[in-house]
């Protein structure tokens, strides 16, 4: 395994004693306050991705900087990369043509340029090779030392390449400085429960740009939890590359599952939504599914990608399982939770796939039904088996088997949003509707739900009655008496 991750990696082991070093850099950092100093931070992929911007913003904070949404604007820029598909990672470098006008624009304040994610952790030395105009490169496991860095920086005038995989020092440096960002996430919040990945499969890069499964303690989720439901946090999506592969020792009460987790969350008074992603088909074990099924706060929706419905492809692509386990498996889940909305991910054109393997993928969506689905053609990723394996489809192949897949996707979903029209459904209102006096929020099956009401609304809990549908969200209404009873929770 180790073998594999180095293939794509370039790795220099950090300094001793690195996270201390981060945290006092940090502290050191907070005592003197200096001069305001902005940052733009532009995030690309997965959920994941999301969530270590926010704690980029955490430990940026100390040291002065204020967040810009204008990278024109920035005295320092971070790239929260994707390495996901070829796409993703190209769009970086055209991002760093852009900005490389800016910082070299005559005149220009002195501009950083940092690339963090999973292309730096890929491609680091590339980076540094084809965009001289980047300052730090640091990997998704060893973002916590960017304050040392940006202290080195400004000694040395080095450019500097961090992509060591060091994630429990990481969760140590972030423990102590989340916080300040997390007041202004609104009220629902992301909290990682588990990083990195051991499955292989054998198109994806993630188990080398984010290293091994690591499952931070139950103790230490359920301390940010409850620091987020104090500050009003009232939804928790707990994120994970394979989130229910998590395990610990539940605060010396033997073994925990992320079941045992969400039970343990659940307790927790204000937060009154639990969700989690992305689930792995083979570690969707009993004790999660009894959650699922008993724990009213657990939300009913589960993304539950399966990739492709021929036994021959889900084989070569190392997913573990094949198309009936996934089959069966759902039949399990919904005898203990006959609502759930299941949502996946598809790929389309793995190497070796003919016409019939890809109708056993259509076959499959038909007989499971989604209620949304992201879907990919293959894109071959340099360094993982896939990419050297035969039988890559032709690009039109791929763009009409696609069309195929989505069309079909697309039929359910709609389907799945007709069927809650007429129903009155709990939404979590999360912030103004683009109309006046709009609100928007979410259904438990994460619909974004629109409706008119007091803006005093947001971060509650109220009754909706559905009354239609929109091209991507349901239109609600609010009774008055709903209102009032949300309004009187309120207060
Ligand atoms: N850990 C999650 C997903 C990680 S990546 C899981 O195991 O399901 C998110 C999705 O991107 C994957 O589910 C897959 O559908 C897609 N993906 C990953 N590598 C890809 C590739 N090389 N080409 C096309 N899609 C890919
Ligand atoms: Fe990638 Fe497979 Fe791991 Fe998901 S389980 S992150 S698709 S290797
Ligand atoms: Fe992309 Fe890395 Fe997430 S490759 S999908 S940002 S784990």
């Amino acid at each position: 395994m180790a073998d594999g991750r180095h293939t794509l990696l370039n790795r220099l082991d950090p300094p001793p004693a690195a996270a201390a070093q981060a945290r006092a850099s940090a502290g050191t950092a907070a005592a003197q306050r200096p001069s305001a100093r902005k940052v733009h931070i532009k995030t690309y992929g997965c959920q994941m991705n999301v969530y270590d911007s926010r704690r980029m913003a955490d430990l940026l904070a100390p040291l002065g900087y204020a967040e810009t949404d204008a990278a024109e604007d920035a005295d320092l820029v971070v790239l929260n990369t994707c390495h996901i598909r070829e796409k993703a990672a190209e769009k970086v470098y055209s991002e760093l043509g852009r900005l490389r006008r800016i910082k070299e624009a005559p005149g220009r304040r002195p501009m950083k340029i940092a690339v963090a994610g999973c292309v730096a952790q890929a491609e680091g030395p590339e980076i540094a090779a084809r965009a001289p105009v980047v300052d730090f490169v640091l990997g998704p496991q060893s973002y916590h030392r960017l304050p040392e860095l940006i202290a080195r920086d400004a000694r040395e005038k080095g450019r500097v390449l961090e992509t060591g995989f060091d994630v429990e020092a990481k969760f140590d440096v972030l423990k102590d400085v989340y916080g300040a960002a997390a007041a202004n996430e609104g009220p629902t919040a992301f909290v990682t429960v588990q990083e990195g990945c051991d499955k292989f499969c054998t198109f994806c890069v993630v188990p080398y740009t984010r290293g091994a499964e690591v499952s931070r303690p139950g103790s230490a989720i359920l301390e940010e939890a409850r620091m987020l439901a104090d500050r009003g946090v009232r939804e928790v999506t707990l994120l994970g590359q394979n989130v229910n592969a998590w395990a610990s020792d539940g605060d010396g009460q033997g073994a925990w599952g992320l079941g045992e987790l969400c039970r343990a969350l659940a307790r927790i008074d204000g937060l009154d939504r639990i969700r989690f992603t992305t689930s792995h088909p083979r570690d969707m074990d009993d004790g999660l599914i009894a959650a699922l099924g008993e724990e009213p706060k657990l939300m009913p929706y589960l993304h539950l990608p399966v990739q492709a419905g021929s036994d021959k492809i889900l084989k070569a692509m190392n997913r573990g399982h094949d198309a009936d386990h996934y089959v069966r498996l759902i039949d399990r889940i919904r005898a203990a939770r006959p609502d759930i909305a299941l949502s996946g991910d598809f790929i389309v054109g793995f190497p070796g796939e003919s016409e019939a393997d890809f109708e056993a993928t259509l076959d499959l969506v038909r007989e499971v039904t989604f209620a949304s689905a992201f879907s990919f053609k293959y894109s071959r990723r340099p360094g993982t088996p896939g990419a050297a394996m035969g039988g890559h489809a032709p690009e039109d192949t791929k763009a009409d088997r696609l069309k195929r897949l989505q069309a079909l996707l697309e039929e359910q979903r709609v389907a799945f949003n007709a069927a809650t029209v007429g129903r009155r459904l709990p939404v979590l209102f999360e912030k103004p509707g683009r109309r006046a006096g709009q609100l928007v929020g979410r259904s438990p099956y994460l619909q974004p739900v629109h409706a008119m009401g007091p803006h005093g609304l947001i971060g509650e809990i109220v009754e909706v009655d559905i009354v239609g549908t929109t091209p991507n969200a349901l239109a609600g209404e609010m009774a008055g008496e709903a209102i009032a009873a949300a309004e009187k929770g309120a207060a």
